[in-house]
């Protein structure tokens, strides 16, 4: 291995308290504190390699190689990294996703963060966890929660350097689970990026930030607690509101299906009936539902008989951003 080479590995992550709404684009600060359980399993492996050799800075996802804008967005953060090393080698960069890219989960999270961890290492820099985390936010604000492991609050910061994710508890701190229905596998029509920026037109978004912060008190309180009854109503309120300010925006954005909507209501009376389950969602129409451990098997049985849900994936609390093994043997 060349010493300007890494690997690194990071989670995806959902959001029990979302972020949604920038208060600073260029630096991407976020209008909103929110917190996040990585996701152990749905994973993004990252290989970067810095050579004097390379003209020009190659990308390939899942096989393929990248262009157009998602080209630039990580070209923007190997300059970040190249800036902070003083380096202008150009270099390769080779990530591979464990999840079905179409599967509408947000691999921008994973992506970021482990590119962050592996361009700034083959870059000869030792980032401390929090550099790491803020290096990622610049890439996508999601990502600098899956810096830290397990269960991570990143706190919106008065500055860019304040404005990082750490982690309220460790992942064997409490099995919950994220037992995610896909409903639908088409791309979404508008991108968190472009949705971040809609959100200060709808007229409910200054309710929301105004409420975010007492949510996210009495939802780290639960969590540290192992409270599911008080916790799943604010993860579910807090998602709600996200989409309300999404619905109201100018133009407005619809990211539920009716099948998001039937799931909804279907685990309503799936708690009615004593089953301790919760729904979330992302910038898309997948239903994340959470649960304990004990209830993982239950609420994947009844997923499986839903019509609507093409697909089920599991998965609890995740590990760290890490380096990890060279997978380049399995490919040369
Ligand atoms: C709905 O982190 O994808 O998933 O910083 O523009 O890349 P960018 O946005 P991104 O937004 C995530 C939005 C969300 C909620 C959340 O994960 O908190």
């Amino acid at each position: 291995m060349s010493e300007l080479r890494a690997v690194a590995v990071a989670c995806a992550n959902i959001a029990f308290i979302k972020f949604w709404g920038k208060r600073d684009a260029e630096l991407n600060l976020p209008a909103n504190s929110s917190l996040s359980m990585n996701l152990e399993g749905l994973t993004t492996v990252t290989t970067v390699e810095f050579s004097p050799a390379y003209d020009d800075d190659l990308v390939i996802l899942d096989g393929q190689e990248v262009r157009g804008k998602t080209r630039q967005r990580i070209v923007a953060h190997l300059d970040r990294v190249r800036g902070m090393a003083g380096l202008r080698a150009r270099a390769r960069v080779i990530s591979e996703n464990s999840f079905p890219p179409g599967a509408g989960l947000a691999s921008s999270a994973s992506g970021f963060a482990a590119l962050s961890l592996a361009a700034s290492r083959a870059a000869g820099l030792a980032l401390s966890e929090r550099e790491l985390s803020i290096l990622a936010r610049f890439g996508s604000g999601s990502a600098c929660r899956s810096i830290p492991a397990g269960f991570t609050e990143w706190e919106a910061g008065t500055g860019s350097e304040d404005s990082f994710a750490r982690q309220v508890a460790p992942p064997e701190h409490w099995d919950l689970r994220d037992v995610i229905a896909i409903v639908s596998r088409a791309h979404k029509r508008v991108g968190s990026t472009e949705g971040h920026a809609l959100a200060p037109t709808s007229h409910l978004y200054p309710a929301r930030v105004a409420s975010v912060a007492d949510r996210l008190a009495q939802a780290r309180a639960a969590l540290l607690e192992k409270d599911l009854a008080t916790l799943g109503p604010l993860i579910e309120e807090d998602a709600i509101s996200m989409h309300a300010v999404m619905m109201t925006s100018r133009p407005p954005i619809y990211y539920w299906l009716p099948a998001s909507i039937r799931l909804m209501h279907q685990v309503q009376s799936w708690r009615d009936e004593g089953l301790e389950v919760y729904f979330t969602f992302d910038a898309g129409p997948n239903v994340h539902l959470i649960c304990q451990a004990a209830d993982q098997a239950e609420v994947e049985r009844r997923l499986r008989d839903v019509e609507d849900v093409l697909e089920v994936m599991v998965s609890g609390p995740g590990p760290a951003t890490q380096e990890t093994e060279d997978p380049s043997y399995h490919r040369e």
